[in-house]
Formats: structure tokens, C-alpha cells, sequence
């Protein structure tokens, strides 16, 4: 296997592409999602495997909700079958799962096995695997300033208290490092609303692939790239 002398704690990928990949391959879009999950799987497998301590996957935005109605029920089928066939080999592997996003915003099946999922794994210390559903950057702020908002007028905290380790507690990534590494696939050049506070000093990579071609290989790359970044957090590495 291979080894980084520099590996990421947490790795957030903004899985993008299926729609222009079933395009490219003149199948329908559904098609294009379900073969992004496989790439998904082993994605998820080799960061457990390398001992990466947290990936976040952007599954679905707030925003996805405005796709034709068949794509999102599509998706919602795949979110389904992708917590019923995996929940058994995560739970073996370790991995410890946690939705960020609002889950109350589900459709009622979906909303059960994503309880379940987390649930089942809570007292896992393997791979924190994060996968945002129904999630939006500014949507978490405006639930975490909600959260410090209502401690404050319970009394339970001092308002001129407030400090960024309470708004990172408020957040959906309670406990989590931040992100060290930001990779979005199918050559776009933007964030779409996907942690914004966690992101703040994140390494970017923007790969050409898009997301149902993005193999190990792929990966190996973005994990050596990130390796040779010179980080500085406004500080010198003299
Ligand atoms: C990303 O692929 C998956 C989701 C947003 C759920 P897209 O469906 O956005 O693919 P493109 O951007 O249309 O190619
Ligand atoms: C971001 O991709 C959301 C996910 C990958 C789940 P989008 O394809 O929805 O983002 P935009 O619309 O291109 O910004
Ligand atoms: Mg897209």
C-alpha cells in the first residue's frame, strides 16, 4: 500500500460530473448517479484503508432540490440503496458514519436509515465518514447562529463569549478537524455552498475527471499534491 509522509486528516470531496458523464455516454442520468456511487465505494474504502481520519462527501445540496423531479426521486432511490447494501460492510470496517445536513428535510424512509446508519455506528473509531445530505453552508451557519442564539437567551452562555470554537461546536462537523484538503471533480472552480466555515484554510483541488471516472489512481494523485502544498495559515515556513 501506499504510504504519504504527509496525509490529510480530513478529506472533503465535492463529487461532481454524473450528469455530464451519462451525457458523454448517451445513457440516461440516473445512470450517470449510480455509476458515481461505485466510484463512491471505493473511495470510501481506500481512505479507511489509509488512515484517513475524516472524509466528507457532498451527496446532495439544499440546492438539488430545484433538479426535475425524476432526478431527485432518482437520487433519493440510489441515497436509499446506498444505506441498506453498505451499512454492514462500514459497520465492520469501523467506520463511523454522520450526516451533515438537515435530515428532517427527508423524505420518511430516507430520514430512517440515515438515523439508522449513524446510529448503528456511533461508537465506531474507524473512518468518520460524513456524507452531506440536504446540506448548505449557509443553512448550517444560520442553524449554528440559531443554536448560540438560543443558549444565550436561556442564559446558558455569555453573547460577548462567543468565540470560534463555540460556532464550530454549533456546527453539523461538531468534534471534526477542519478540513485540510478540498477536492472537487469535473474541472468546477467553486465551493457550491459546501463548508464554508470548515474550509477556511483547506487545500483546493479542482481535477478535470469527472466523478464516475475518478479512480484510485486519481485519488493517489490529489493525495500527493496535497503532500508537496506549503502551508502557511498566514504565518512563513521559514
Ligand atoms: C454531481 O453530479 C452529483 C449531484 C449533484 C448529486 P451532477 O449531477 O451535478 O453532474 P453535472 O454537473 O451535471 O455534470
Ligand atoms: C454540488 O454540485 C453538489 C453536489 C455535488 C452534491 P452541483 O452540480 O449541484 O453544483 P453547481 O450547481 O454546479 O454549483
Ligand atoms: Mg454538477
Amino acid at each position: 500500500m501506499t504510504t504519504y509522509p504527509i496525509l490529510p486528516r480530513h478529506v472533503a470531496i465535492i463529487m461532481d460530473g454524473n450528469g455530464r458523464w451519462a451525457k458523454q455516454h448517451k445513457i440516461k442520468i440516473a445512470l450517470g448517479h449510480r455509476t458515481g456511487v461505485e466510484a463512491l465505494r471505493a473511495i470510501i474504502r481506500e481512505s479507511s484503508d489509509l488512515g484517513i481520519e475524516a472524509l466528507s462527501l457532498y451527496a446532495f445540496s439544499t440546492e438539488n432540490w430545484k433538479r426535475d423531479p425524476g432526478e431527485v426521486e432518482a437520487l433519493m432511490g440510489l441515497l436509499l440503496e446506498f444505506f441498506t447494501s453498505e451499512i454492514d460492510e462500514l459497520h465492520e470496517k469501523n467506520v463511523c458514519i454522520r450526516i451533515l445536513g438537515d435530515k428532517d428535510g427527508m423524505p420518511e424512509k430516507q430520514r430512517t436509515a440515515l438515523i439508522s446508519a449513524e446510529e448503528r455506528t456511533k461508537d465506531n473509531t474507524g473512518l468518520k465518514l460524513n456524507i452531506a445530505i440536504n446540506y448548505g453552508g449557509r443553512a448550517e451557519l444560520a442553524r449554528a447562529a440559531r443554536i448560540l442564539a438560543k443558549k444565550a437567551a436561556a442564559g446558558e452562555i455569555d453573547p460577548d463569549a462567543i468565540d470560534e470554537a463555540m460556532v464550530a461546536d454549533a456546527l453539523y462537523t461538531r468534534g471534526l478537524p477542519d478540513v485540510d484538503l478540498l477536492i472537487r471533480t469535473s474541472g468546477e472552480m467553486r465551493l457550491s455552498n459546501f463548508l464554508l466555515y470548515q474550509c477556511a484554510y483547506a487545500e483546493f483541488l479542482f481535477p478535470t475527471v469527472l466523478w464516475p471516472d475518478f479512480s484510485l489512481a486519481d485519488y493517489h494523485q490529489a493525495l500527493d499534491a496535497f503532500a508537496k502544498r506549503d502551508r502557511r495559515y498566514g504565518g512563513r515556513n521559514s
